[in-house]
């Protein structure tokens, strides 16, 4: 069965309104609801008193109408007798502004006092509800990522130095490149969090820092998993993981450590983009869950615009948007939040059930597609994908260093081009983890690898093996440039690919902002631009002037089975997408539905018995997709002979006969619930 629901706050709310509430939830087919997100000075008002007996009425509720609970812990938002009493556990940024109550997530997770709070609530939590016939997981914080440069973080940034360096100051000190500007440490002591500095920070602290920060936040987490799994050793713990550049977690080796993967998601704009995003989010999520199944614990009901406040939105976007996440792997669709609150900061979020009340449009489209989810519930198994995109999230925090080569790639930006060009040509992707070795990327034709500025010796190995036992690979420019520090591999760039691309870069010639180069072909090169030196690899487009005129712009190796490709400049979109299209047609690599027109998307998944394809219909006009061998369509079930027609803006699920079809992925990694 999918989950369906939303995060349900009943304590912003008097009695009478909760049992409106659960009425409401039966009528929209509402099967699961995140509870006491923020609820921690309801439920310890004072100090070691906990006051359970309305969060007791609120889940018995919730039991009766058959309604499971999410229930989770409070720590994202200290009460205010907290932060008075343990001024010292309030966050401090890098200029040193020490934060006080008045928001949320107001603490330092390195602060004893905090820790030592959060495990007696998540404690108290477990063993009160442990055996609540309501309880169906834990939803351990609300999305991880606050970050402190106070003194309890500076000592707990040591230890975790002493660890990663094995107690070796000189490894630091070399890591670190402390011979530039006397920066060289004779004891461990002398080393602080990258607080505000006179000039340039040092690029390896901060990368370490960030590092730091998720493997803190983790074990912070974890401190609550333990607890909760303690008293309920069958009901399954995770997050909620927030993906944006300001969180500084590393999500796959997050993944490792909880029951199920859960992602919130809040694409930004009412257009193709947010649609393109949708897919982008979903698809890493399928990622960290190892190519298994994972949840969409958060979605916004409306569009939200740059402050997360609700704006109209087309008929069908809500089914249709969560239906991709669930193309893509989620086990259901989540909403933030239940019912719209009257007051707080942020009262004019969107909900399932608005101001308004539930006759209104939005609550009618929440009704329908929880009526129709059920439908769904037969689906299941990977998602069928013959190409990656390489992920790698401490590039994406060594690529926010201030004095990189100017200007250096946006991670984010980069790899979500990739991704979205992709999802334009109607090919579905995973996401991979270079690291993982070659065996974990045999299964794909195709590896796409933009500005993973940093690898180490397990990465280098296993993009070489990959291509020579037949795989096609592209590596745009900035990418294998530095070690896992982040100090540069000498010799010419980009080190750690020189090999297998058989190129050697010996310049950076970036190009001034609104100054293109023409590119032989007739595209053009804007942005970035190196001197590329052939070294095995032949030239497949030259610069037609400028600079670096005559000298190879993208190349093309043939290394043991496979070829490598590489990307020395920003190329213009539509070459991009030429170069796109080229490379997957001669890895063949195929759309999932080539005769889908421009803005359906389709993607299959692939069960043991039965395929199930998602037709979902971006346009504003019906749209037809064939389906060869035809078969039943799910969402408003139909048979389909050899083509589904969907309607504008909707869309349908067709289960089908097995397809051998390449990039069929075998394993999942399913845990939990
Ligand atoms: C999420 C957060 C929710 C709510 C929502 C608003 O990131 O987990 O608590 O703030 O954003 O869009």
């Amino acid at each position: 069965m999918l989950s369906y629901g939303g995060d349900w706050n009943p304590e912003q709310w008097p009695e009478e309104v909760w049992r409106e509430d659960v009425a409401l939830m039966r009528e929209a087919g509402v099967t699961l609801v995140s509870v006491g997100v923020f609820s921690w000075s309801w439920l310890e008002p004072r100090p070691g008193v906990f006051t359970f007996d309305w969060l007791d009425r609120a889940l018995d509720l919730l039991h009766g109408a058959g309604v499971r609970a999410n229930l989770a812990t409070p720590t994202a938002s200290p009460p205010p007798w907290f932060s008075r009493e343990h001024p010292d556990a309030l966050p401090v940024t890098a200029d040193g502004v020490r934060l006080t109550h008045g928001s949320r997530d107001t603490y330092c997770v390195a602060a004893p006092a905090y820790r030592h709070a959060a495990a007696r609530i998540a404690d108290a939590l477990a063993h009160r509800y442990a055996d609540h016939p309501a309880l169906a997981m834990w939803h351990v914080h609300n999305e991880y990522g606050t970050g402190c440069h106070c003194d309890h973080a500076a000592q707990a940034f040591r230890r975790w130095l002493r660890r990663r360096y094995h107690d070796d100051l000189a490894a630091l000190n070399e890591a670190w490149g402390t011979a530039f500007w006397s920066q060289r440490y004779a004891s461990w002591e002398e080393i602080a969090p990258p607080r505000a500095t006179q000039y340039l920070p040092n690029p390896h602290q901060l990368l370490d820092f960030r590092r730091y920060l998720s493997d803190e936040l983790l074990a912070a987490c974890c401190e609550q998993r333990d607890l909760l799994r303690a008293a309920a050793p069958a009901v399954p713990v995770t997050t909620n993981f927030a993906v944006a550049d300001w969180v500084p977690v590393d999500h796959r080796r997050w993944a490792e450590e909880l029951d199920l993967v859960a992602i919130d998601a809040y694409p930004q704009g009412a257009g193709p983009e947010a649609e393109e995003q949708t897919a982008f989010l979903a698809d890493l999520a399928r990622h960290w869950a190892g190519g298994g199944s994972w949840l969409l614990m958060e979605q916004a009901p409306a569009v939200l615009h740059q402050d997360r406040v609700p704006v109209a939105t087309a008929p069908g976007r809500l089914a249709r948007l969560s239906l991709s996440h669930v193309a893509r792997g989620s086990r259901g669709a989540m909403f933030f939040q239940w019912r719209a609150s009257a007051a707080g900061a942020e009262q004019y979020h969107a909900a399932m059930v608005p101001h308004a009340g539930p006759d209104t449009r939005v609550f009618r489209e929440v009704c329908a597609l929880g009526a129709s989810l059920p439908r769904l519930a037969e689906v299941g198994g990977p998602v069928r994908a013959a190409a990656a995109v390489a992920w790698h999230a401490p590039s994406g925090w060594a690529l926010q260093h201030p004095h990189l080569p100017s200007p250096a790639p946006d991670y984010g930006a980069a790899v979500r081009r990739c991704h979205a060009a992709l999802w334009r040509a109607g090919v579905t992707c995973d996401f991979a983890d270079l690291a993982a070795g070659a065996d974990a990327l045999a299964g794909y034709r195709l590896l796409l690898v933009p500005a993973h500025y940093l690898a180490d010796e397990a990465v280098v190995r296993s993009v070489r093996d990959y291509v020579a036992a037949g795989g096609s690979l592209v590596v745009w420019y900035f990418s294998g440039v530095a070690d896992a520090h982040g100090r540069v591999r000498l010799g010419g760039y980009p080190g750690a690919f020189r090999e297998v691309l058989g190129v050697r870069v010996t310049e950076f010639a970036p190009l001034p902002p609104g100054e293109t180069v023409a590119l032989t072909g007739g595209g053009t090169a804007r942005v970035w631009r190196e001197r590329v030196t052939l070294a095995g690899a032949e030239a497949v487009t030259w610069y037609a002037d400028g600079l670096l005129a005559g000298l190879p712009a993208v190349t093309r190796h043939r290394f043991g089975d496979g070829e490598a490709w590489y990307v020395s400049c920003d190329l213009d979109d539509a070459s991009y997408e030429a170069l796109l299209a080229r490379v997957t047609s001669a890895a063949g690599v195929a759309p999932e539905a080539p005769a889908a027109p421009s803005g359906v998307e389709v993607v299959r998944r692939c069960g043991a018995a039965a395929d199930w394809l998602f037709v979902l219909n971006h346009t504003g006009h019906a749209a037809t997709v064939p389906v060869p061998g035809g078969g039943t369509e799910l969402w408003h079930g139909a048979a389909v002979t050899d083509a589904v027609t969907v309607p504008a803006g909707e869309a349908a699920v067709v289960r089908t006969a097995p397809d051998a079809g390449a990039g069929a992925r075998s394993t999942s990694s399913d845990r939990g619930l």
